[in-house]
């Protein structure tokens, strides 16, 4: 089986991912390093434990990140997502903790037990990676494959009006990331907007008798409503699609490789990823960016993980 480490900040729709990576025959998760990003880390890592008590997975180790960006305070998206991420209904704490060891040592640690085959998939604030990066410049050479939720690459942003909320929450950790990954895999902003989901068919998915299902309705209802009355019919699960893609590489449809720089300094632009479409800085591709996905492959993962039959 392959190792898959997975960074997030759940997050309703990284809730999602988790289900889905969890629910997936062909992949391992060693672990899951929580980032702050959609709401504050303790809200996050609460998430996350919960999540895995709910999905039966409480095998897989929680470690808790770094609470702030590298260098400037950010805005939350708990305007999304529930004041607690998780769509404020009230959930009991999950019995388990967080493991004591920090996140990027986790990261860094993981990497040399599974050196050569490790799958990193980060759904949040690169801010984790960021730091384990910065402590070891060699953690490439130890990663097979790194998967970004995160960017807007023709700069349709979703948090302002060219950035993504991935890269804007921390664009200085993003930076660090992207010039020192060689080679990264995007899903970004725009391909999640080209896979919604409709809202009618989540509902139906949502009505499987499983508890997955029934806990996943409970804790999405509070963003899907946000999302209906807010952007129409289709339901933007950024962190869902970019999971299926990690989980089932060849359901990518269309893939371009370009030159990817996060802008740190724009006045309207801080935290934008910016495409070199046309190779006119001669840097060296190095990302992957996501174009096209199998639409009817994403929808049957999601309804697999939610148990839908
Ligand atoms: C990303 O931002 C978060 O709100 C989501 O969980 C996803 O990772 C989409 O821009
Ligand atoms: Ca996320």
């Amino acid at each position: 089986k392959i190792p898959l480490l997975i960074d997030t900040d759940p997050g309703v729709d990284d809730a999602l991912a988790l289900l889905m990576a969890f629910a997936d025959e062909r992949h391992d998760i060693v672990g899951l390093t929580i980032a702050a990003g959609n709401v504050g880390l303790d809200h996050t890592v609460r998430n996350a434990l919960k999540l895995c008590e709910v999905a039966g997975r409480d095998d897989v180790p929680v470690y808790a990140g770094t609470a702030d960006p590298l260098l400037h305070p950010s805005v939350d998206a708990a305007h999304v997502h529930g004041a607690d991420g998780f769509g404020d209904v009230n959930l009991p704490a999950a019995k388990r903790q967080a493991e004591a060891e920090h996140a990027a040592l986790a990261i860094l640690r993981l990497s040399h037990e599974y050196a050569g085959e490790l799958f990193l998939v980060a759904l949040g604030p690169l801010t984790n990676l960021a730091l384990a990066l910065k402590l070891d410049p060699t953690l490439p050479q130890r990663v097979k494959r790194f998967l970004v939720m995160g960017g807007a690459v023709t700069c349709h942003g979703n948090i302002t009006p060219a950035a993504e909320f991935n890269i804007a929450f921390d664009p200085e950790a993003a930076h660090i990331v992207f010039s020192g990954f060689p080679h990264i895999e995007v899903a970004d902003w725009e391909a999640t907007v080209a896979h919604g989901l409709l809202h009618k068919d989540v509902e139906q998915w949502l009505g499987a008798d499983s508890d997955k299902a029934r806990f996943y309705e409970l804790i999405s209802r509070q963003t899907r409503l946000w999302s209906e009355d807010s952007r129409g019919e289709r339901w933007y699960a950024a962190d869902a699609l970019a999971m299926a893609w990690a989980l089932q590489p060849e359901g990518a449809l269309r893939v371009e490789s370009r030159p990817l720089n996060v802008e740190l300094a724009g006045v309207h632009s801080r935290g934008a990823t910016i495409v070199d479409w046309n190779r006119q800085t001669g840097q060296p591709d190095n990302t992957r960016l996501l174009m096209a996905y199998d639409q009817g492959r994403f929808e049957a993962q999601v309804r697999a993980a939610l148990g839908f039959v």
